[in-house]
């Protein structure tokens, strides 16, 4: 018997000793304030407790070592501490997701209780073992020292809170998540439920001869072992390409580590896992295409029987760009790669279902309800309507919860046995699954005319999709659209290749390709500079898009701010001894010719209760709290009165929150939506609308493909535009980055920044450390630790600016920003060290760590 105290209360407990403290407290004890990110690598500090004062992982730390132990969770601190710090969370902006929160606010209480007046860089460091994978650590830092001051009796720094267009208001329920009092899906729990667990593949290609689930059905504990035969609707799905199995059966060829070749359902998480052990697997293991060069060839073996492995070749020409590179004053061509890249987000994928009427009801934490409940009703054979899925605001998403992973399994077990069931991820396995940023190999060229003019880009790339296709065509189309990058460019070749292989599957992820050639563009910018004596900024400026000039897809421009955010950043960049530039474009919505559209449903349900249903998933970037915002300053209603459901009963489609596009396309439709509401209140009452619903709508139907032969191409209704400057130390170290990010309309100023500074973060750890990779299709590590991701103490001063020139279709004039700012980080931060050391790099990333 083990006796210690949990949150003031004298507790025993008597189970196995060598548990950890962490599953003990979430799965006995039902106390989900700790979150579970890393799945005991002891990594990620979403589980960070107080042992006797002090900041300890949950998970690495074992029941039979807390024997007479004072531990505390989020539960047990002192009242004033949570009401102080999670205020101070929720209007810093430092939730953005929010599942880092909690363990966060822990670490603070240690720092607290030895320290109540830190510096800032003494906040960084206690926080540093703890990850954020989207707010930069910026926020959080200014959160807890304002929390500090507060506590110290010291007056709080001026706060105007306003749900306005353009105010700063606290992100939707902000300060209950700072706490860990909202569930993720993984903190949610049903009478009866089960556990699933996934059998992935041992081999990236191997044919699967036979799959013995014998034993592992006899173990106590398990309600029944699945396999590709159970499946009762179709066995492929896909974002665009319907390629990817559910489950690979007997007879049939694996294509990497990740696919699942069988899952079991038990009555606990741990059984579940046991009989994962017990199913015997027979493959004939064959030769991997793991080479994405090697895959392109037609002599290559084909991931996909009977179909090349070029998925795709997209290109565009115009001008004559032989005559400009003859004809150039200078060139720069050079072949510059960039490497795979784990989303992170620190909520790994799980997903629960539960039979409803002849149907299922689905928790889902992917980025597109009604992708999932499309997706998910074809496995299982039912009608659309028969699933509904419930969006539940998830711990990150960044592109890499597009595809259905765990959805689709949990559907299946929860809809077949007619009971609730829970799949959930470790932290291994969803780096084994989930599609990350694509490798790209790029062979670039940029000719100018004496007067360091752009006369030609040439590019020759090739991007690694992995075993299945994704979104993976569409991150190559942007790398072809975006070569010129912020610039005018009269000629033009550029080809891109998407190959299958047999590695991890690449998909869409933060920049969707941008960065990616963005880097390569703009290194080559800097070497001509170099060639020419022309000023790096000064080219910069001269060549940069604005209003009434056409991107690399022929695409006319309007709104165009780049030229403001190029003049808010020179001064600095000049006078920095060690400094780098880049500009960046990114588009705003999927466009390519297909549909950008929302729809919203506003139901009056009390005269203080309002609901806004919508599509989009809320993952860190603010989608709800831009809802409220839009409904506020179009109607008056309160913001406070004003609740946020993603349901698909409620009947309003949307595709992938993707692109940068959830903010415009959902504002425009309740904009759309709030003109009958503020009809209905000239001289009425919210009172005398109860009962009452407003639809909205919104569609972007008139762009077209790149390459299309159209008199006007728009390929995307909008795209925002920044330029970053990077400037180094005396030692070459990265001090400060300067972020001018024209975004139209700043929404919510808190937001726009958060939204930035976690960007840059994510961009400087793909300039310099972050990488996954893998030999053979096997990943060199699963540690979330040699990932690469920055800590706290290794962040750099962020500044971030704000332009707004207005864009003519987005809601208020605003353009997404989700995305753009680790569009130019890469490219200013290779720019910067050549200026340092002389060394031009053309590989990412610059720095990796050694793990
Ligand atoms: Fe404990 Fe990540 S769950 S450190
Ligand atoms: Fe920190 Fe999302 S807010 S991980």
């Amino acid at each position: 018997m083990i006796r210690y105290t949990l949150n003031g209360v004298q507790t025993a407990y008597s189970g196995d000793e060598s548990q950890s403290l962490l599953s003990h407290l979430r799965n006995d004890l039902n106390i989900t304030t700790l979150k579970d990110g890393c799945s005991g690598q002891g990594t990620c500090g979403a589980c960070t407790v107080e042992i006797n004062g002090k900041a300890r992982l949950a998970c690495r730390t074992k029941m039979k070592s807390i024997e007479n132990d004072e531990v505390n969770t989020i539960e047990g601190l002192p009242e004033q501490f949570k009401t102080v710090i999670s205020k101070a969370f929720a209007e810093r902006g430092s939730v953005q997701c929010g599942f880092c929160s909690p363990g966060m606010i822990m670490r603070a209480k240690s720092l607290y209780n030895t320290n109540t007046k830190p510096s800032r860089d003494e906040i960084f460091k206690a926080i540093s073992p703890n990850i954020c994978r989207c707010t930069g650590y910026v926020k959080i830092v200014d959160a807890i020292e304002e929390a500090f001051a507060i506590l110290r009796d010291e007056q709080p720094k001026k706060y105007e809170k306003s749900a306005t267009i353009g105010g700063r208001y606290p992100k939707y329920q902000s300060e209950e998540t700072a706490l860990g009092f909202r569930d993720f899906v993984d903190d949610m729990r049903f009478e009866g439920m089960l556990h699933g667990a996934l059998k992935f593949s041992e081999h990236p290609r191997a044919r699967v001869i036979k799959i013995n689930t014998t034993k592992a059905e006899k173990l106590p504990g398990v309600e029944r072992v699945f396999t590709a035969k159970d499946i009762p609707g179709e066995q492929f799905q896909g974002l665009i390409f319907q390629d990817w199995p559910l489950m690979i059966g007997e007879n049939e060829i694996t294509r990497y580590i990740g696919d699942v070749l069988a899952g079991v359902v038990a009555e606990t998480d741990a059984i579940a896992r046991e009989a994962l052990g017990l199913i015997n697997v027979e493959y004939e293991v064959l030769e991997a295409v793991t080479d994405m060069h090697e895959a392109a060839k037609p002599e290559s073996p084909q991931v996909h029987e009977g179909r090349s492995n070029v998925l795709e070749t997209c290109a565009i020409n115009f001008g004559d760009v032989d005559k400009a590179f003859e004809e150039a004053a200078y060139t720069s061509t050079g072949i510059y790669e960039t490497q795979r890249i784990e989303h992170a987000f620190l909520e790994t994928e799980t997903g629960i279902a539960k039979p409803e009427n002849d149907g299922i009801r689905l928790y889902t934490q992917g980025q597109g309800a009604y992708v999932d409940r499309k997706l998910v009703a074809k496995i299982l054979g039912i009608e659309e309507e028969k699933v509904i899925a419930v969006q539940v605001q998830n711990g990150g998403g960044f592109g890499g919860k597009e595809d259905l992973t765990v959805q689709g399994h949990v559907s299946m077990y929860a809809y077949l046995l007619q009971k609730p069931v829970k799949v959930h991820l470790t932290r291994e396995e969803s780096m084994r699954m989930h599609p990350k940023r694509h490798p790209v190999w790029m062979n670039i060229g940029l000719a100018c005319d004496k007067n360091g003019k752009f006369t030609g880009v040439k590019l020759d790339a090739i991007g690694d999709t992995g075993a299945y296709a994704s979104v993976g065509t569409k991150v190559m189309e942007r790398v072809v659209g975006h070569a010129t990058g912020g610039y005018t460019v009269p000629s033009v070749d550029i080809k891109a290749v998407t190959a299958y292989t047999n590695n991890i599957p690449c998909g869409a992820m933060r920049g969707f390709g941008v960065p990616q050639v963005i880097f390569a563009i703009e290194s080559c910018i800097d070497d001509i500079c170099k060639q020419g004596g022309f000023d790096r900024w000064q080219i910069r400026y001269d060549n940069a898009l604005e209003d009434g000039a056409k991107t690399a897809t022929g695409q006319k421009l309007q709104g165009v701010g780049l030229k403001k955010t190029l003049e808010a950043v020179k001064d600095e960049f000049q006078k920095a001894r060690f400094a780098g530039i880049a500009t960046g474009i990114k588009n705003t919505g999927v466009g390519n010719g297909m549909i950008d559209d929302s729809e919203v449903k506003i139901e009056i349900k009390a005269k203080d209760h309002i609901v806004v249903n919508h599509g989009w998933t809320e993952m860190g970037q603010g989608v709800h709290t831009m809802a409220i915002q839009t409904l506020h300053s179009e109607t008056g209603i309160n913001p406070e009165h004003i609740e946020v459901k993603v349901e698909t009963d409620a009947g309003v489609p949307t595709g992938m929150t993707t692109s940068s596009r959830a903010t415009a396309l959902v504002a425009n439709a309740i904009i759309d939506a709030s003109k009958h509401i503020t009809n209905d209140l000239k001289g009425s009452t919210m009172e005398a609308l109860v009962g009452r619903t407003y639809k909205g709508k919104y569609v972007c139907d008139f762009t077209c493909a790149p390459g299309d032969d159209v008199e006007d191409p728009k390929i995307h209704f909008a795209y925002g535009y920044a330029t970053q400057v990077v400037i180094l130390d005396d030692n070459g170290k990265v001090d400060k980055v300067i972020a001018a990010h024209d975004a139209g309309k700043i929404m919510n100023r808190t937001l726009f920044e958060g939204q930035i500074e976690g960007a840059v973060h994510m961009g400087l750890g793909y300039a310099l450390t972050e990488d996954f990779p893998l030999k053979d299709g096997y990943p060199l590590s699963y540690k979330y630790n040699d990932i690469g991701i920055l800590r706290a103490k290794e962040m750099p001063k962020v500044d971030v600016i704000g332009i707004e020139e207005e864009d003519p279709i987005g809601p208020y004039g605003a353009k997404g920003i989700g995305e753009i700012g680790l569009c130019p980080t890469a490219g200013a931060v290779a720019n910067a060290l050549y200026t340092f050391d002389g060394i031009r790099r053309t590989k990412l990333p610059m720095q990796r760590k050694k793990s």
